[in-house]
C-alpha cells in the first residue's frame, strides 16, 4: 500500500480498491484545468465556486469523540504543489506532477501560471500536466486568492520576463506585507508598483543579488531564486535559520546548478530548466491536525501515511516528542527527493514545554494546532519569536489566544511570546470561536473541540478548503465527531 505513488492511492481509493482508506480531496469531477473565471465565492469573491471544489460548510461544531482510530492518508503538500505548477511553467518541455494538492490556494496558482502562457492540463485527481513556455504579459488581473505563496512565488518567477502583471488577491491577502519580496527584486531591477496587493509587476533585465535576509522566510527566497533563473549574475539568499528547502530540491530536480552552504544558498551558472517528473507527498501542516487530535482524545491510535518529513518542515513532530507525545515515525523512504514516512499517533499524556524561536522556521504554521496541544498538556507551554504569525492569513497569535479563551483556556502573548496553561486534560471548550476566515485556526479549534468537555463550534469554516479539501470527512472516518 505504502508503495503507491500518491496520485495512485488516491485513485486507487477512489474507486473503492482500499478499504478502510479515504480518499482526499473527493474524486469528484473538475474539468481538465482551471478556469479562473470560475474563481468566484458567495461570500468572497475571489474564491473558487462550490461546484469546483467539495467546500467545507461555514460553520461546524466538534464534540468529544470516544477515541480517534484509522489509517489515512493527507492531501498532498501545498508548499511543493505551488512549486512544481510554477516550475513546470518555467522549464522546457513537459512536466508531469502527482499527488498535486487540488485545494483552492493551489487551483488560483495552476490559473495564474497558465495566465502566463504555459499549457496547464489536469489528467486525472492529483495527476497534472504542464508544458513550459517563456512567460508573456497577462491578458487581465492575476488572482492568487488566499494564497501568500502563490502570490509572492509567482512575483519572483514573473519579474525574470520582460513583461507586467498585476497580481490581486482576497480580503486577507490584500491586507499581507509583499514588501519583502518587492524590495529584492526591485535591487535586482524589476519595477513595482504597491506594497499590498493589487500590486502592479514590470520585470526583465534583471542583475543579480547577494540577499541577506533578516527572517527566514522560504517564499522571500524562492521569489528570488526564481527570479534569478533569468538574471545576469550571481544569485545569492543567505538566512538567520534555514527556511523549507523544496525549492532548491525542486530546481535541481529541474537540472538548475545550486550550491548551499550553511545557511547560504547560491544558483549556479547552469540555471536551465527542463521538464520533470514530480511526486508529491502527503503534507505535513494538514497531517498535524488529526495527529494531535489523537494525542489528545483517549482511546486513539491513528496512523497518517506517506507524509513529508523533510527536516526543514519537522519542528511540530520535535516538540510534541518533546511533551511527551507517542508519536511514531515509520517505514522512512525518498519520494521523488523528499523524505516520507508514516507517522502513528497514540492517545498521550502531554506536559508544557518552551519552544524556541529557532524552531519557528521549521513549524511556522502549525503554532496553532501546537496551542491546542499545550492546552491539554499539564503545566505552562511558552512558545517564543511568533512575530511572522501576526502577518499570516490572519493574525494568528491573537486569534489563537482568543480562541483559547472563550473555551476557557489560559492563554496570553507577550510580544511575540505565546502562552499556554494546559488544563492537564479535557479543556472546558463550550464556546463559538471566530477563525477570521483562516483555515488553519478553524482546524485547530475544531480538532480542540473533539477533546474538550463541551463542544466547540467555529465560524468561517469555509476556508479549509485552501489547504485541506475533504478535512471533516477524512476527520469523521477516524470516529471524529463534527456537525
Ligand atoms: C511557505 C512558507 C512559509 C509558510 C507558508 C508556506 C512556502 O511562509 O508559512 O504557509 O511554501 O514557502 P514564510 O516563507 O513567509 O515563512
Amino acid at each position: 500500500m505504502s508503495d503507491l505513488k500518491p496520485s495512485e492511492r488516491l485513485r486507487a481509493s477512489a474507486e473503492g480498491g482500499l478499504s478502510g482508506h479515504v480518499v482526499v480531496p473527493a474524486d469528484k469531477a473538475i474539468s481538465p484545468g482551471v478556469d479562473a473565471r470560475r474563481a468566484r465565492g458567495r461570500r468572497f469573491p475571489n474564491r473558487m465556486s462550490a461546484d469546483l471544489l467539495p467546500c467545507e460548510q461555514d460553520c461546524l461544531r466538534t464534540s468529544a469523540s470516544l477515541g480517534l482510530r484509522g489509517d489515512i492518508f493527507v492531501p498532498g503538500d501545498k508548499s511543493m504543489s505551488h512549486r512544481a505548477l510554477i516550475l513546470g511553467g518555467l522549464a522546457e518541455g513537459e512536466t508531469r506532477i502527482e499527488g498535486l494538492l487540488e485545494a483552492e490556494d493551489i487551483l488560483h496558482t495552476a490559473a495564474a501560471v497558465r495566465a502566463f502562457g504555459p499549457r496547464i492540463e489536469r489528467i486525472a485527481l492529483g495527476r497534472w500536466r504542464v508544458t513550459g513556455t517563456t512567460w508573456r504579459s497577462p491578458r487581465a488581473p492575476v488572482e492568487c486568492g488566499n494564497s501568500g505563496t502563490g502570490a509572492r512565488l509567482l512575483m519572483g518567477a514573473a519579474a525574470g520576463f520582460p513583461l507586467q502583471a498585476t497580481f490581486t488577491g482576497d480580503e486577507s491577502l490584500s491586507r499581507r506585507p509583499m514588501k519583502r519580496v518587492l524590495d529584492p527584486l526591485h535591487a535586482m531591477g524589476a519595477a513595482a508598483e504597491g506594497t499590498r496587493l493589487p500590486v502592479t509587476v514590470r520585470g526583465g533585465g534583471l542583475k543579480g543579488i547577494r540577499f541577506l535576509n533578516i527572517a527566514a522566510s522560504a517564499q522571500v527566497k524562492s521569489a528570488i531564486l526564481f527570479a534569478g533563473l533569468h538574471a545576469e549574475g550571481e544569485v545569492e539568499v543567505t538566512e538567520p535559520v534555514r527556511s523549507r528547502d523544496h525549492s532548491e530540491n525542486m530546481l535541481r530536480a529541474f537540472g538548475c546548478e545550486l550550491e548551499i552552504t550553511g545557511q547560504s544558498v547560491r544558483l549556479g551558472v547552469r540555471r536551465k530548466l527542463r521538464g520533470a517528473s514530480v511526486h508529491i507527498p502527503g503534507d505535513p501542516s494538514s497531517a498535524a491536525f488529526p495527529l494531535v487530535a489523537a494525542l489528545i482524545t483517549p482511546g486513539s491510535d491513528v496512523t497518517v501515511r506517506s507524509v513529508m518529513v523533510n527536516p526543514l518542515r519537522t519542528g511540530l513532530m520535535k516538540t510534541l516528542q518533546e511533551m511527551g507525545a507517542d508519536l511514531r515515525i515509520e517505514n522512512p523512504r525518498l519520494l521523488g527527493g523528499e523524505q516520507v514516512a508514516d507517522i502513528k499517533a497514540l492517545s498521550s499524556r502531554l506536559h508544557g514545554v518552551e519552544v524556541n524561536a529557532d524552531r519557528a522556521p521549521s513549524m511556522i504554521d502549525e503554532y496553532p494546532i501546537l496551542a491546542i496541544a499545550a492546552a491539554y498538556a499539564e503545566g505552562r507551554t511558552v512558545m517564543h519569536g511568533l512575530a511572522e504569525l501576526r502577518v499570516k492569513e490572519s493574525d494568528r497569535l491573537a486569534a489563537t489566544v482568543a480562541g483559547l479563551r472563550a473555551c476557557g483556556i489560559s492563554a496570553r502573548e507577550e510580544g511575540d511570546t505565546l502562552i499556554v496553561e494546559g488544563c492537564a486534560g479535557q479543556p472546558p471548550g463550550g464556546a463559538r470561536v471566530a477563525a477570521h476566515n483562516d483555515h488553519r485556526i478553524a482546524m485547530s479549534f475544531l480538532v480542540l473541540g473533539m477533546a474538550s468537555q463541551a463542544p466547540v463550534e467555529v465560524d468561517s469554516a469555509g476556508m479549509i478548503g485552501t489547504s485541506f479539501p475533504g478535512f471533516v470527512r477524512l476527520m469523521r472516518s477516524i470516529g471524529g465527531r463534527v456537525t
